[in-house]
């Protein structure tokens, strides 16, 4: 059979080698703690839950592309309240399948031979690009640049050849924040050189700090902005795939043309149980307090050891830097899983990524482990 020369060169996905890791310690009858891949473990709330039992129909129809208006508008009034922005549900918001297939598909859409990605990113933002036949261009993160791009070391000539540039705050993997002025300046640069800035949002409400992050849909002029944000981790609904992109009303209806021949329309229950969800910001401040317990717990313990959180107050990540040699393989015998950065590409080469995922109690597992791991045997 001949596959996809796209397909058949990609790199294999590095995550990979924490299954086989998992798989390893199972056979060896470890218990393990699994920090490693950022997937929510807590319990959706109930009333999510009961909203999409209720709003399944006898009879099953297709759903269409473009959303339910009931989850348009319920986007747009969320939108309103969390970031004081006025949207058009009708024509700035378009419900999607979770957010990753939405961030995948983007390249399909836009012209122009480059995509701009930082480095180190959520592989996604290169994958879409690739398939769509693009070249990637790699913008580093710095630790003294706060892990902000520094757009001005573009050149022009970049930029005119640019069809998106990916920015995404509060990140992953570092858990650093941006500031409004990061995404006006990116505005302006997509504004002159016509290509669009898609700022993922996905981590925008797990926050630690005293101000909750921005959103690029502040920006003064939204011409050629896509904000792409979902319920997965704000309202640990990973597999209900419910998200949004919203933006400018050009790149939605180029969408509403788009969407249709991919079969990615989001359940119609699922949006239901949506509207519920962006409709309530208690269950979403309840979350904040869990992964912040989570993180109370093992940052003091990582600390012990020397390491140190390099990234921002945000995300349910932590990006250590300063581990011993061979910290992450000892915990790894034990049973305890992190990311070496490395898996992010040559950019997160020395840093650790801690996904706060699995349940307080084992944190607290963790945190002795982490201790008890560096204690030598007395002689
Ligand atoms: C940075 C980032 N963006 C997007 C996603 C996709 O989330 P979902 O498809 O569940 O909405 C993830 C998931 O891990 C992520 O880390």
């Amino acid at each position: 059979m001949r596959l996809s020369p796209v397909l058949t060169g990609l790199r294999t996905y590095p995550f990979v080698r924490l299954t086989e890791a998992r798989q390893r310690l199972a056979a060896a009858g470890v218990p393990v703690i699994d920090f490693g891949i950022g997937e929510p473990r807590e319990e959706t709330p109930a009333f999510i839950r009961e909203a999409l039992a209720r709003s399944i129909e006898p009879r099953s129809r297709y759903p269409l592309a473009e959303g339910l208006p009931s989850l348009r508008a319920a986007i747009a009034g969320w939108a309103q309240r969390r970031f004081g922005v006025s949207l058009d549900p009708d024509a700035e918001v378009m419900p999607t399948l979770g957010s990753k297939e939405a961030v995948f598909h983007l390249a399909h859409v836009l012209d122009g031979d480059l995509v701009v990605v930082p480095q180190p990113a959520y592989p996604v933002y290169e994958r879409g690009a690739v398939f769509a036949g693009k070249q990637v261009v790699e913008l580093p993160l710095e630790a003294g640049a706060g892990f902000l791009p520094d757009l001005e070391a573009v050149s022009g000539e970049v930029w005119e050849r640019t069809a998106i540039l990916w920015l995404n705050y509060p990140n992953n993997p570092t858990a650093a924040t941006a500031p409004l002025e990061l995404y006006e300046r990116a505005a302006a640069l997509a504004r002159e050189h016509d290509f669009v800035v898609a700022s993922d949002e996905a981590y925008s409400e797990l926050y630690f700090g005293a101000e909750p992050p921005v959103s690029a849909l502040q920006v003064s002029d939204r011409t050629n902005m896509a904000v792409f944000n979902t319920l997965s981790k704000r309202s640990s609904m990973p597999g209900y795939r419910s998200g949004f992109v919203a933006g400018d009303r050009a790149l939605v209806a180029a969408l509403k043309r788009y969407r249709p021949n991919v079969g990615v329309a989001p359940l119609e229950f699922v949006q239901l149980a949506a509207v519920a969800a962006w409709g309530d910001e208690e269950h979403v401040a309840a979350v904040r307090e869990t992964y912040r317990a989570k993180r109370d717990v093992l940052l003091p313990a990582l600390e012990a050891r020397g390491l140190r959180h390099a990234g921002g107050d945000a995300t349910f990540f932590l990006w250590l830097e300063g581990a011993p040699d061979g910290f992450h393989e000892r915990l790894l015998e034990r049973g305890v899983i992190l990311t070496p950065g490395s898996y992010f590409g040559a950019a997160g080469e020395g840093y650790l990524r801690l996904a706060l995922v699995p349940t307080l109690d084992e944190c607290r597992r963790a945190a002795e482990t982490i201790a008890g791991a560096f204690v030598e045997p007395a002689p």
